[in-house]
């Protein structure tokens, strides 16, 4: 048995080009799906998960974040005046009571990586949690990182989130190569970024959730640039394998990959068809411009 994690780091400072032009203004985490935006749905499922501490990495740019995250007085007073009880609690529950948010700024967009080991001082010596917000992850039982986390706490192990991507896709990912299968997980033995499909050890793709060693800190310290010239996470990751156990784990859910257009609107549609108010209008808006 390991400890339960309870701090989750929300790597957030990226520069989000593919959503240019909305990103030159409006951070990709802030982008919304129906109502809430992509954060929120991170940050609901790592509290779900147990953890209490939320460390956003962020850097100049993304004062929205942090606003969103802060209170704000004058609109709770409006709403609470005009009786609208319903939105006041909207907006009080973005984070739950006992939850604290913590803000690290990273300088320079220098990689996943660097992002991850700029929370050292504020996660210290014990596992954590990353969450990529752009990959949301829909699931009708437990989210993918409490699935995660429930297995880290049985075995102390890293835990990484993999989906199995098309061949010709392995280039756009993260790709694992891991002992068999003992049902969601295997032992990775390899891990490689980016690989071309001729080269890549197999077709599971790291996706946006992982579970980790605080080893990987004194690690990241040491990787250099690697693949895009960034600090890759992936590098240090692979470093970790010839010490600690790290398990790939193929999380119970959907995911969908919200720093691509594609993705945003496919996450949008299934969360239209989920809510209940919306779901029958926006299923007959959908059939009209289908049947167009
Ligand atoms: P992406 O590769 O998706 O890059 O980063 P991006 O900048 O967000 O988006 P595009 O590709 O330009 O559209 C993966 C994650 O790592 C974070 C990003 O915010 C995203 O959550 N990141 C990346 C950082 O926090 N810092 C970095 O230096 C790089």
């Amino acid at each position: 048995m390991s400890v339960r994690i309870k701090k989750a780091v929300f790597p957030v400072a990226g520069l989000g080009t593919r959503f240019l032009p909305a990103t030159k203004t409006v951070p990709k985490e802030m982008l919304p799906i129906i109502d809430r935006p992509l954060i929120q749905y991170a940050v609901d499922e790592a509290i779900e998960a147990g953890c209490d501490t939320l460390i956003f990495i962020t850097n100049r740019y993304k004062h929205a974040v942090a606003d969103y995250f802060d209170k704000a007085y004058e609109l709770e007073q409006k709403l609470e005046r005009a009786g609208k009880t319903e939105q006041l609690e909207q907006i009080r529950h973005v984070l739950p009571k006992g939850v604290r948010a913590v803000f690290v700024t990273q300088t320079e967009a220098l990689g996943l990586g660097h992002a991850v080991l700029c929370a050292k001082p504020i996660v210290g010596d014990e596992p954590f949690a990353v969450l990529l917000p752009d990959d949301l992850i829909w699931n009708r039982g437990d989210g993918a990182l409490k699935q995660m986390a429930d297995l880290n706490e049985a075995s102390g192990a890293s835990v990484i989130a993999v989906e199995d991507v098309p061949h010709e896709k392995t280039g756009s990912y993260g790709i694992v190569a891991t002992d068999k299968f003992d049902g969601r997980k295997g032992h990775i033995t390899q891990i490689v970024e980016k690989p071309k499909p001729e080269d890549a050890p197999s077709d599971l793709a790291v996706v946006g959730r992982y579970v980790l060693s605080p080893k990987i800190f004194e690690l990241l310290e040491s990787t250099g640039t690697g693949a895009g010239g960034e600090i890759q996470l992936t590098d240090a990751i692979a470093q970790l394998l010839t010490s600690e156990q790290v398990d790939a784990f193929r999380f119970e859910g959907t995911r969908f990959d919200c720093g691509t257009h594609l993705g945003l609107v496919e996450a949008t549609v299934r969360f239209a068809l989920e809510n209940p108010k919306l779901a029958g209008p926006a299923r007959e808006v959908m059939q009209k411009m289908l049947a167009e």
